[in-house]
């Protein structure tokens, strides 16, 4: 125990100290790549100390002197510790309990490696070379730009004044109160106090920026920020903005935390967005776009990153993980927020529906042995890092949806707004939700949630028929490799349907032992175990209940029939169902009008793909004509007027299906007249099928594509379209192709994107042996460059890597190449990998045959 302790001491600042207020001052030189600092920290001291300690990181401190409240000044000594990101004050004197004010000077570079305090190149509307400075401080950064207590629970009111040069924007976290001329071409820009907060959400954006004019939202300012020429792609940003400031303030009833929102849009930027209070960062592509040209994901994606950063304004910003095994109160309540605010935002998009493939790729990590708990014990800054990931967000946003369907939406609401009111300028661990969940619905949830929170992976729920209307329920831990050792269990809400001689009835069950009984008063004509999916876990029906539902999928809803072929399409992965049971269930799915049902097909199909013999694969392709053929055929390629939105997601998911993984010829001709098109005419071409056809052309494309869809990545006129062909660059197959694409990732592409297309390189059956020889040989210098967090990103592809050979070497390279915040993620990608290899030699000999009989 000791040791744990003294780890922990060894990242944990003392508490003899404490912040209060800091006031910032910036001075920031964009040219000299350069930032120079003044910080006078109001600070409570508690017990006598002639140290403080607190968190910096490649910053130079100049001077510090500790002010007493009667005027008395103590001189102090600085040391860094840079191994443990500490700069150390050592006073002349002692300081006694009581308010002081500490004073530090310092300055750093300003890098490329988008944290911190970081620079991004762009070229102006003009054409002309530009530079701007950001931030992005979660979450251990902050101390790269001002020496501060860099913990989520020290929490302090900040004011900021940057002196810039004047034709620059600067925004903070909060309202401009004075801007003044200091002459010799720079301006000084003073920001009003913010609430109490953390560290790591200030924020400051320094540019030759373009702001849209406010639009008010109940009174409070919000405003896109972006490089100049681009605001006109602003204004879909600024409607789900609005919408969700309404939705959120209403979902908690307490009012937006600040004065004013900023959403700015930055050309380099390490993660999708970052909740800054009032001044909110994202990517490009997460912000920008035009509703007109862009495919209905992509509008979608853009609602999603908004909500869900604007639903951090209250959780997360105003309430506050008290430490960073926590995180996952901030990220999966976000996402889930995400979801129900963009839900409202377009009924029409089922956001809950394809939530479930997100669903679904939390339970493909939570089933390896390497997985984690959600709540997972943290110390240092890389172990910090590396609790974002699908675990986090996609598993917690789903633990949060099963809770609330269980519990029912309105009590759910009400306990969550206590939570924050009674939390709000302070912070809270997973406990006080609980807390707040059971005062407002009665409900156990904290023994409930526990054993979903604290305990990695999930259950397989088995369902069997007894006779007489007795069913059996029992539960067993989910593994791709199973282990029969493993007796871990949950507390499991169930919300059953079934059908007893025509009467449909919902049964609601918490399934707390191994297994349980449940009388349903007759046999029924069928049962669903996992009503709408809500459970987070999987189902396997006995033969008799499984062929009930297999007679009656039209009484499934989208979410039932998707949680059907993902359930089944997984335990076929783990070997407990037959790779021809899994063909013959997706072969009843041709008349299939779900996208997100389509998806799950279609990623079944996929894996085969991945598994399958070159001899077999034209079973394979003609397996998926038969069954996407029929289904393009009768949307055909135009829009119908009045169409469901969604109806335009699955027509350019079925293009594409039968474009690369189908090689249909037909469509593949198709594809390219409509590209061509297109290309003369964009407008006559639906953006969805525009964004389908670029996937299919690319696949098939030859040095004169090439040559096409590189010029449009460099003079795209929007982020969306830039991003379909750089990514479409990444989808050409020959070799010498390959290698420039892998090129212009080491040179032009920006570093931010370059990791996902050499991971798409790798992630494919062609070109996946020679992206990995590249990725290989180029290692150091692409860590060197890359952000840690898309290093993981760029390994996702290995899991295409799966014959013995390859597997062994990437194992191999792996052994002894890593990245220190990324190593539990890419164990999961090399277990993956494993599973990935053990299918192919089991099921690559008899896949064939099931293929062709389907
Ligand atoms: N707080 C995160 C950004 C972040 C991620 C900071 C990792 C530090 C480390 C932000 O709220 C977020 O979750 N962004 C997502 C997008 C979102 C829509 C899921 C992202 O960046 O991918
Ligand atoms: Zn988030």
């Amino acid at each position: 125990m000791a040791t744990t302790l003294e780890t922990d001491n060894q990242y944990r600042l003392p508490r003899s100290v404490e912040p209060e207020h800091y006031a910032l001052t910036f001075k920031v030189d964009i040219e000299a790549s350069s930032f120079s600092g003044e910080s006078r920290t109001q600070v409570r001291v508690y017990e006598p100390v002639s140290e403080i300690v607190l968190n910096a990181v490649e910053l130079d401190i100049h001077g510090a002197e500790l002010m007493g409240a009667d005027g008395t000044a103590l001189p102090g000594e600085i040391t860094l510790d840079e191994g443990n990101e500490r700069a150390i004050i050592t006073l002349s004197g002692v300081a006694a309990p009581g308010t002081h004010s500490l004073h530090l000077t310092f300055s750093g570079a300003i890098g490329d490696r988008l944290r911190g305090i970081y620079r991004s190149d762009f070229t102006g509307g003009d054409g002309l070379a530009r530079t701007l400075a950001a931030t992005q401080f979660e979450p251990t950064d902050a101390r790269r730009a001002f020496p501060c207590w860099d913990e989520p629970d020290r929490k302090a009111t900040f004011t900021t004044t940057v002196i810039a040069d004047e034709a620059m924007v600067v925004i903070a976290n909060s309202e401009v109160v004075e801007v003044t001329d200091l002459g010799n071409g720079t301006k000084q820009v003073e920001f009003a106090e913010t609430m109490r907060m953390s560290t790591y959400l200030v924020a400051l954006v320094v540019g030759p920026l373009e702001v849209t004019e406010p639009v008010d939202v109940d009174g409070v300012p919000l405003r896109v920020a972006c490089v100049p020429g681009k605001a006109h792609l602003a204004d879909f940003a600024l409607e789900i903005g609005a919408h969700a400031l309404r939705f959120f303030s209403r979902y908690f009833g307490v009012p937006y935390p600040a004065g004013k929102l900023d959403m700015i849009a930055l050309p380099d930027f390490a993660m999708g967005a970052m909740e800054n209070l009032g001044a909110v960062t994202f990517r490009e592509t997460a912000l920008l776009v035009d509703p007109a040209r862009a495919t209905r994901l992509e509008l979608e994606r853009v609602a999603d990153v908004v909500a869900h950063e604007l639903a951090h304004m209250w959780f997360g910003d105003l309430v506050t993980m008290k430490w960073w095994n926590g995180i996952w109160l901030n990220e999966a309540f976000a996402t889930f927020m995400e979801l129900l605010c963009v839900d409202a935002f377009r009924p029409e998009w089922g956001r809950w529906v394809s939530f479930a493939s997100s669903r679904a790729g939390a339970m493909s990590v939570d089933a390896l042995a390497t997985t984690r708990p959600i709540e997972f014990p943290v110390r240092n800054p890389a172990e910090a890092e590396g609790m974002f990931d699908v675990l986090t967000y996609q598993k917690g946003a789903s633990v949060l949806r099963m809770l609330e369907r269980y519990v029912g939406e309105d009590p759910f609401r009400t306990s969550i707004a206590a939570y924050i009111a009674d939390h709000a300028y302070a912070n809270t661990d997973t406990a006080d939700l609980w807390d707040a969940v059971e005062a407002g619905t009665g409900e156990p949830a904290r023994a409930t949630m526990d054993s979903w929170i604290y305990q990695g992976g999930f259950p397989l729920v088995s369902a069997e028929s007894l006779g007489n209307g007795q069913i059996r329920l029992s539960q067993k831990r989910f593994r791709y490799l199973d282990d029969d050792a493993d007796t871990s269990s949950w507390q499991v809400p169930i919300l059953l349907r079934a059908s007893v001689g025509g009467a449909v009835a919902r049964h609601r069950i918490l399934l707390d032992e191994k297994s349980t009984v449940i009388d349903l008063g007759g046999d029924p004509d069928w049962l669903v175990v996992n009503e709408s999916g809500w459970g987070f876990f999987r189902t396997r029906y006995d033969a008799t209940l499984a062929g009930a539902l297999r007679d009656h999928l039209s009484e499934l809803d989208a979410l039932e029939r998707f949680g059907l072929v993902s359930d089944t399409a997984a335990s076929t992965v783990a070997g407990a169902t037959p790779v021809d049971e899994l063909v013959a269930l997706v072969a009843l799915f041709a008349d299939e009008t779900d996208p997100t049902v389509w998806s799950a097909v279609l990623s079944a199909l996929g894996y085969l793909d991945r598994a399958v013999n070159d001899v077999d694969r034209p079973a394979l392709q003609a397996l998926v004509q038969r069954l996407a053929g029929p289904a393009l055929d009768r949307l055909g390629w135009q829009p119908a007027s009045g169409e469901a939105e969604r109806t335009r997601t699955l027509r350019a998911t079925l293009i594409q299906a039968l474009g690369v993984l189908g090689a249909d010829e037909t469509v593949a001709a198709t594809a390219a007249e409509t590209h061509t098109r297109f290309l003369t005419d964009p407008a006559s071409v639906d953006p969805d099928v525009a964004g389908a056809v670029v996937a299919v052309v690319a696949s098939r494309g030859d040095d004169d594509d090439y040559a096409l869809f590189l010029e449009r990545f460099r003079a795209a006129s929007t982020p969306q379209q830039e991003m379909r062909y750089l990514f479409g660059l990444a989808a050409f197959e020959q070799p010498r192709l390959v290698e420039r694409t892998f090129e212009l990732a080491r040179t032009e592409i920006r570093s931010q994107n370059a990791p996902l297309v050499i991971g798409r390189l790798v992630d494919d059956r062609q070109t996946g042996a020679q992206a990995w020889g590249l990725l290989t040989g180029h290692w150091d210098e692409l860590v060197a460059r890359y952000p840690e967090n898309l290093v993981e990103r760029m390994l996702e592809g290995i899991v295409a890597l799966s014959t013995p050979d390859q597997a062994k070497a990437v194992h191999r390279f792996l052994d002894t190449h890593t990245v220190a915040s990324r190593q539990r993620g890419i164990a999961q990608l090399r277990e993956r990998l494993d599973i990935a290899v053990a299918f192919r030699q089991r099921e690559a000999p008899r896949l064939g045959a099931s293929l062709a009989d389907a």
